[in-house]
Parts: structure tokens; sequence; C-alpha cells
């Protein structure tokens, strides 16, 4: 397997950080995950825009242009023989003495870029749906940054694993639903799709977008809004989507089914919609 570490491509054994990365020792820096499809990005330029957000997000100067960014990862595709795949983009404040502030004078970012397969999910997950908990929100009040600071998500991630779930739902201050703890969540109501507006309480998810732009492409009625924790449990269908996992049916919530229990009608609409999109892309 080929990574791309600081400006050179090499085989991952070879591939070192120094234990005083600030990755390593804080947590600080961020992160991008983009789907590959036939060796075709999928919205590259939305997801090295949300790059340039979350850096700017954590003071850090990106490290490359556009067309640079394109170039790496252009490059890294053609290394991977995979059909599929997706590129994992990370870079964090560098190489420092322990210390909280920023290195001064600044340091050489640490600039890392892999791939990994994209295994789609199975066809029983597209067609039973995933179960889902709630869990407290308690991360920080920037969500719209991209951080590599993911204990909070992973943590959430793994009291649903416990609970033999597929998400974890995020509901902040006992009342609102933000978010999954690696997903956007949707919800549908007497036919329309809804989800809450992109704020700092949650990832502006590629995913999320491509799904409202299918929405009013083909006149599904969909609105953006505050979804509080109730209406998860009336609801007639529950979505989750992310890049990696696309868009998928949550089929129960807490142990209690939504809906009648099955992917429902929205589920049933959108996801060929998404295919067919995303092949239409494909082929360009
Ligand atoms: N995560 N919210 C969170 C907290 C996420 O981690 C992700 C994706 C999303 C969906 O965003 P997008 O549609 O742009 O993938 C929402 C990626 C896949 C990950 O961390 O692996």
């Amino acid at each position: 397997m080929t990574v791309y570490l600081n400006g050179a491509f090499m085989p991952i054994e070879e591939a070192k950080v120094p234990v005083l990365d600030r990755g390593f020792i804080f947590g600080d820096g961020v992160y991008e995950v983009i789907p590959v499809y036939s060796g075709r990005p999928f919205r590259m330029r939305d997801h090295l825009q949300r790059l340039q957000h979350s850096l700017d997000g954590i003071r850090l100067p990106n490290p490359h242009s556009i067309d640079e960014w394109e170039g790496i990862l252009n490059e890294m595709i053609a290394r991977t023989a995979l059909e599929d795949l997706y590129l994992y983009l990370h870079i964090t404040r560098g190489v420092a003495k322990r210390d909280h502030p920023f290195p001064k004078p600044p340091v050489p970012p640490t600039v890392f870029v892999m791939s990994n397969p994209l295994s789609h999910p199975p066809a029983e997950t597209i067609e039973r749906g995933v179960s889902a908990i709630t869990v407290t929100d308690n991360r920080w009040l920037r969500c719209d940054i991209k951080s590599i600071s993911l204990l909070p998500n992973v943590l959430m991630r793994q009291a649903s694993v416990d609970a033999g779930c597929g998400e974890a739902i995020l509901i902040r201050d006992d009342s609102f639903m933000t978010e999954g703890s690696a997903s956007n969540i949707f919800v549908v109501k007497d036919g329309v799709l809804l989800a809450p507006p992109k704020n700092h309480l949650m990832l502006p998810g590629i995913t999320y977008d491509v799904i409202f732009e299918l929405a009013d492409a083909h006149n599904i009625p969909h609105q953006v809004r505050k979804i509080m924790k109730e209406e998860l449990f009336s609801a007639d269908e529950l979505l989750l989507t992310s890049s990696t996992r696309e868009v998928l049916a949550i089929t129960s919530v807490d142990g209690k089914p939504v809906g009648d229990g099955k992917p429902g009608a929205m589920f049933a609409r959108l996801y060929p919609l998404y295919q067919t999109f995303k092949k239409e892309i494909m082929r360009k």
C-alpha cells in the first residue's frame, strides 16, 4: 500500500511521523474523506473547500493550492489498484516541543494521504436498514471543523456497537438532534425530508448536500430546520448519509421501530436517485 507523506509517495511501512507531532500529542489537526468511484473523485472541490474551512477554523495555513491537492490526490488514485476507494487526507500543525500554543516560529505541517478500499454497504443493510441508539452530544461547539480529535465520536460510535447498532444519533442539550457519530441524519415526516441546519453543531456533510440537491431536482418536499429528539420517535423514516455509507435507512432507534420498522418510501426513492447520480458522475 502506497501512502503520501510530506511531499513523497512511499510504502506505508516506510511512512513515519515523529512522536512529537502535534497530531499525536494534541490531536491538533484536521482531515477529509473523499470517495472515489472508478478512479473519479466524488465532489473533490467540495471536499477541498471543506478542508479549507477546517484549516481556517484551526488557524493552520493550507499547505497546498487546490491544483496541488488535485495533483497529489490524482497521483494517489493512479497508484492505487482499486476500482472504488476513499482518500483520507490528514494535516497536523507539525512537529514541535510539547507546548499548547502554536509553535513559534511555525513549523511545517504534517501532510498525510492514504487510500482505502471503499466497501459498499452489504445488500442486506440496504434492504433492512440499520439500528441506532440516541446518545448525548457532548462534543465542543465547533463540530463544523472536521477535526482529527475524534474521541467523543469514537466513544459514541462504540456505544452504538456495544448496543448492537450501526450508528449513534447525537442529542444536544437533551433536546434536539445534531447528526450521527460519523454521519448526517435526516427525518421523514408526512412525505417531507427534514434535516437540521448546517451550523457549528454539525459537520456540513457533502452527502447531505447531494441529498438535498436530489430532493430539489426531483420535487421531493424538503425543509431544513431544528429537529427535536421526540421527532425521532414519531418519524415515518430516518436516514443516515456519509461519504462511505452513502444513504442508508435507520429502521430502529433505542430499540423502537421507526415507522413500520422497514426502509420506507423516501429511502426507496432517494437510494436509486443517489446511485444514478453517482453513475452519471462516474461516466463523465
Ligand atoms: N465522516 N458527520 C460526521 C461527524 C462525520 O464524521 C461525517 C463523515 C459526516 C458526513 O459527511 P460526508 O457526507 O461529507 O462524508 C457527518 C467520515 C466519512 C469519516 O469520518 O470517516
